[in-house]
């Protein structure tokens, strides 16, 4: 017998929809027919949409900072919050600090992870410290224990690698079958804008978007396509704020290089002007994140780009600070008050995404819903080398999935939120489509708004190589 039968939903994956019923046994989907028989367990799913649950590629948890702010979330409430929003893997990053080893900076952060999550994980590495150790001992072997996809960034002081080191973490991907995730912002340009604005008086948080200008964005997406080129290996440019990385994306493309793109919840429901907070105050702060919401062009720009497959996946980059942490550790302290500089980059968005997406997207007829569940669970897992077992419906994968209620309306409001942060980009904004029910291995995680999974039960994953094609 079945341990759960889930029947009269419309299944709907990245390739097709259909009515059918779907038998789970020991956590695996074991058989999608028009009647799977008997179960211990039944879900009538009547007027529900089944859709993989969904899997969110970039995710910041409890990450170590080098300027005293504190994320909002560990891997408890990070993940309680993806539960809740229907995402049933996350991939969070093991940041190497600088001038420590990559392998215990990764064991310290797993440490941190164990029997302490909602929902299954895998990790991506940072590198900021490409020493030779590192380059020719470390990633190879932790790429042979499945930690297949590496961060790189261009800009940041305790987190940037120069071009050259850029370079050699490239050709170690390369020469290992790893795929290099890339923030694409030209760190030199950010700072002469940042002087700039400072020197005439421009501090408030709203410059922070001028400062990190659409075209640094620009600049460096085309620097690290070069750098891809002359090493040829593929990379994922993350994050891509508007139509100029993305125009840089499609030349290389069209050059026959194999440069994957990921966009975010941000880059379509906000823009600089959020950032203005009223009348320019402080308010802004919570909207600062790297690279910046542009305009509403851009968005545009984006939505084209989604709907016609230049981007490849959708994810949060959920980088949660409290407005108001403990002792100057949110967004909102003393030193950020003297310049937009200092306020921590980042916004929470793991739980929202899908229905961000679902609703602008799916709801309002911009994307299909096959396109949706692609973009947020079957590409990501495909990418990332978690695919066929996450990102799909089929027979022995995970009966990871979100039921999911097209029609259902409801206003996105931090007071119902499971995240540690103590508000949402989102306030107030009425979406079309709920996540009715999540399910992680065929056990129910979140219902109505509530979660009701285990501490614990989401288990740390290892991977296959990364790439989508
Ligand atoms: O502002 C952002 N995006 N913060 C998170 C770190 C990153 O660059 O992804
Ligand atoms: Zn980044
Ligand atoms: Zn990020």
């Amino acid at each position: 017998m079945l341990d759960l039968a889930i029947r009269g939903g419309t299944i709907i994956t990245a390739a097709d929809r259909y009515t059918a019923e779907i038998g789970v046994l020991e956590g695996r989907i074991i058989s999608i027919a028009a009647d799977v028989g008997k179960a211990r367990t039944e879900i009538d799913a009547t007027g529900l949409w089944i859709m993989p649950g969904g899997v969110d590629g970039h995710v910041h948890f409890a990450q170590p900072t080098s300027d005293g702010s504190v994320m909002a979330d560990d891997f408890a409430s990070g993940t309680r919050a993806a539960a809740a929003g229907g995402t049933t893997t996350v991939l969070p990053f093991a940041q190497q600090i600088k001038g420590r080893s990559l392998r215990s900076c990764v064991e310290d952060y797993r440490a941190k992870a164990i029997g302490q999550c909602y929902v299954d994980i895998a990790l991506h590495l940072i590198v900021t410290d490409p020493t030779p150790t590192v380059l020719g001992q470390e990633l190879p072997a932790l790429v042979a224990d499945g930690y297949t996809s590496f961060k790189v960034f261009m800009t940041y002081d305790d987190l940037m690698l120069d071009d050259g080191q850029m370079l050699a973490v490239f050709e170690t991907a390369q020469r290992e079958g790893a795929l290099v995730m890339v923030h694409a912002e030209g760190h030199d340009a950010i700072r002469h804008m940042t002087r700039k604005l400072e020197s005439a008086g421009r501090t408030e948080p709203y410059w922070h978007a001028e400062a990190h200008h659409r075209i640094a964005e620009r600049e460096a997406t085309h620097r690290a396509i070069a750098h891809a080129e002359l090493i040829d290996v593929p990379i994922v440019i993350v994050h891509v704020s508007g139509p100029e990385p993305l125009e840089q994306i499609k030349w290389a493309r069209a050059r026959g290089r194999t440069v994957y793109a990921e966009t975010c919840p941000q880059y379509i429901q906000l823009t600089a002007d959020d950032l203005k907070g009223f009348n320019m105050d402080f308010e802004g702060a919570k909207y600062v994140c790297s690279p910046p919401p542009r305009d509403a062009a851009s968005q545009e720009a984006i939505w084209q780009g989604l709907a016609d497959g230049s981007f490849d996946i959708f994810s949060s980059d959920h980088a949660p600070f409290r407005m108001n942490g403990l002792q100057n550790t949110g967004k909102d302290t003393p030193r950020a008050r003297t310049s937009f500089k200092w306020v921590p980059n980042g916004l929470p968005g793991v739980e929202t995404r899908l229905q961000i997406l679902f609703s602008e997207g799916v709801s309002k007829g911009r994307i299909s819903a096959e396109r949706f569940v692609a973009l947020t669970s079957t590409n990501p897992a495909k990418l990332y080398g978690l695919y066929p077992r996450k990102g799909s419906i089929t027979i022995g994968g995970d009966a990871d999935l979100v039921l999911w209620d097209p029609a259902a309306r409801t206003t996105i409001r931090q007071a119902n939120l499971h995240h540690g942060a103590d508000y949402t980009p989102y306030e107030g904004m009425e979406v079309i489509g709920v996540p009715l029910h999540t399910l992680l291995r065929g056990q129910m995680i979140a219902s109505n708004g509530q979660v009701t999974g285990r501490l614990g039960a989401g288990e740390i994953m290892s991977r296959e190589p990364s790439g989508l094609k």
